[in-house]
């Protein structure tokens, strides 16, 4: 029913984070999209965003994936539904809420295939012993990229989790000027990986794709 009538008129409801401030779920032509107030945050130009990150990789290839920044979980329901992608997931969220938002509105919930960590990617990245096929960092609050996630120290150590012949993706963010951080954040990954960067994809995101060498 709301899906007939959000052709209508959009049907919003407003969810609390404790992380991102208000969320608002809203019906829009069909279609269900999780936006904060200032930005999509999942299912709406952001899965388009990823999407378009995951075209420029070979995803039958990979075997185990890492998500940080699981949000409602728009990524994993195109790599189920787009890609075929059938292999092991885990996902990290610092937020109990886009957890809760993701099972119960998208149905992208913990399963045999799935395993989802309450967690801060950060610390959760420090105590992992895996090594990923995929590594797709998709961490903000809000609009924003936390600093600590383009430092040297988180990218040190995610990046020797990133399996051989591996990939990350990378979604830096969207403000106008992050030059220096791009610069930063490439060095930091340095010439274990080929990398490409993607600026202004959709018209806001700048994307920085590695492949481990
Ligand atoms: C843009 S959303 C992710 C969208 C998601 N990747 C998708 O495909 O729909 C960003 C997410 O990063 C999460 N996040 C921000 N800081 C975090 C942290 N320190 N640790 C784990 N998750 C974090 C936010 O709670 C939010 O759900």
């Amino acid at each position: 029913m709301k899906r007939f009538l959000s052709y209508i008129y959009p049907i919003t409801k407003k969810i609390k984070s404790e992380f991102s401030g208000d969320l608002e779920l809203t019906w829009y032509n069909g279609y269900k999209v999780l936006n904060t107030k200032n930005t999509n945050y999942s299912y709406g130009s952001l899965q388009e965003i990823l999407d378009f990150a995951l075209s420029k990789i070979i995803v039958k290839n990979i075997e185990k994936t890492l998500l940080l920044g699981l949000g409602a979980g728009s990524v994993v329901a195109t790599l189920r539904n787009k890609y075929q992608y059938n292999g092991l997931i885990n996902a990290v969220e610092i937020d109990a809420i886009l957890i809760n938002i993701a099972c119960q509105e998208y149905q992208i919930c913990a399963d045999a295939k799935m395993v989802i960590h309450q967690a801060d990617a950060f610390e959760f990245i420090k105590n992992n012993k895996t090594l990923y096929h995929l590594i797709i960092i998709d961490l903000f609050i809000d609009n924003r990229v936390p600093d600590v996630f383009y430092s040297e120290a988180f990218i040190s150590i995610l990046k020797q989790q990133v399996a051989k012949a591996g990939y990350f993706i990378f979604n830096l963010g969207m403000q106008a000027d992050l030059t220096a951080v791009i610069a930063d954040v490439m060095q930091f990954f340095g010439s274990d990986f080929e990398l490409k960067l993607y600026d202004e994809v959709l018209g806001t995101n700048t994307l920085l794709i590695g492949k481990k060498l």
